[in-house]
Formats: C-alpha cells, sequence, structure tokens
C-alpha cells in the first residue's frame, strides 16, 4: 500500500478561534505523520494558484477574501492512503452537513468557515505541495512507532 502526502491548511478561522492544537492532535492521533508545517499568509495570487479550480466561480472572492484574512498552518502529511484518510477525518465540506465525530462536523456549521483545507487527489496533492513547500522544508522520517500502528504490508 503506497504511502500518500496531503497538503492540509488549518484555514484562518481555525488559527482564529484557536483551534491549531485540536486538529493538530486529530491529525497526530490518527496516526499520519507531519513531515512539513509552517504558519503563513495566503496571498491573492496563492490563493488564484491553489484554487485554480474555482477562480472562475461566483463564490472565489469570497473564498479569497476569507483564504487570505489571517494566517494560515500549512502542513504535509504523509501516511498510507494520507490524502483520504484526511478527507475522511475532515467530514464534507459544509459543516452542517459533516457528521459529528469529523472535523468540521465536529466544529462548525458554515461551508465557508470550514476550518480546514485536505487534498482531493494525488495530483492536486502533489501540485499543492510543490505550491506551499519547497523539497528542503520537507523532513521525512520514520517514527518508531510505525511498527506498532501498521502491518507490514500496509507501508
Ligand atoms: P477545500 O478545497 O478547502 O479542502 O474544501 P473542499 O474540497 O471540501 O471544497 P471545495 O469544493 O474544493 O471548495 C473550496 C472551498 O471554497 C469554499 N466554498 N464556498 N460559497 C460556496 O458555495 C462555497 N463552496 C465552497 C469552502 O471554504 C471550501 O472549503
Ligand atoms: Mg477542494
Amino acid at each position: 500500500m503506497p504511502s500518500e502526502r496531503s497538503l492540509i491548511l488549518f484555514k484562518p478561522d481555525a488559527v482564529e478561534r484557536r483551534l491549531c492544537g485540536k486538529l493538530l492532535s486529530r491529525i497526530e492521533d490518527k496516526g499520519l505523520n507531519i513531515v512539513g508545517l509552517k504558519l503563513i499568509k495566503v496571498t491573492p495570487d496563492l490563493a488564484k494558484q491553489h484554487y485554480a479550480e474555482h477562480v472562475e466561480k461566483p463564490f472565489y472572492p469570497d473564498l479569497e477574501s476569507f483564504i487570505t484574512s489571517g494566517p494560515v498552518v500549512a502542513l504535509v502529511v504523509e501516511g498510507p492512503e494520507a490524502i483520504t484518510v484526511m478527507r475522511t477525518l475532515m467530514g464534507k465540506t459544509n459543516g452542517r452537513e459533516s457528521a459529528p465525530g469529523t472535523i468540521r462536523g465536529d466544529f462548525g456549521v458554515s461551508r465557508q468557515m470550514n476550518l480546514i483545507h485536505g487534498s482531493d487527489g494525488p495530483e492536486a496533492a502533489t501540485r499543492e505541495i510543490s505550491i506551499y513547500f519547497t523539497e528542503a522544508e520537507l523532513i521525512p522520517h520514520e517514527p518508531t512507532l510505525t511498527n506498532w500502528m501498521t502491518a507490514a504490508d500496509e507501508r
């Protein structure tokens, strides 16, 4: 089972609401590894690059002003099927519809202010990681706990 990487953002609402610790705990508790982590300010140019698929949509101006409105925590997480695992952990886009137990389901009621971003597929992950991180900023490592968290054929 191939290990995957996903680009995660704790959006400005998560930082403003002091939820970063809780969100990070969810990721650590689940068993994914953090290989990149930093606090950044998303510029309008960066937002357009990241959300290229949404730039022409009617909600894009609101999305851009939201994502550029305050600091954002950017992470790269790694693990077996990390992209899907993170999307499941995050829950549906709209916090009103996301299931209890998911991040969006537990912490919000908004479609836009939904706390967290996660890449939605392998191509998006590769593209987004290269937008937010240089290779030198990523620190792959093998925690000793790995042998207790996954079987050999899952790594
Ligand atoms: P994300 O890209 O941030 O991980 O979220 P997602 O895949 O669950 O949702 P996506 O469809 O990619 O939308 C990107 C972000 O745009 C905002 N949004 N607003 N007003 C609207 O109709 C609307 N739809 C989406 C949300 O912040 C969403 O996360
Ligand atoms: Mg998306």
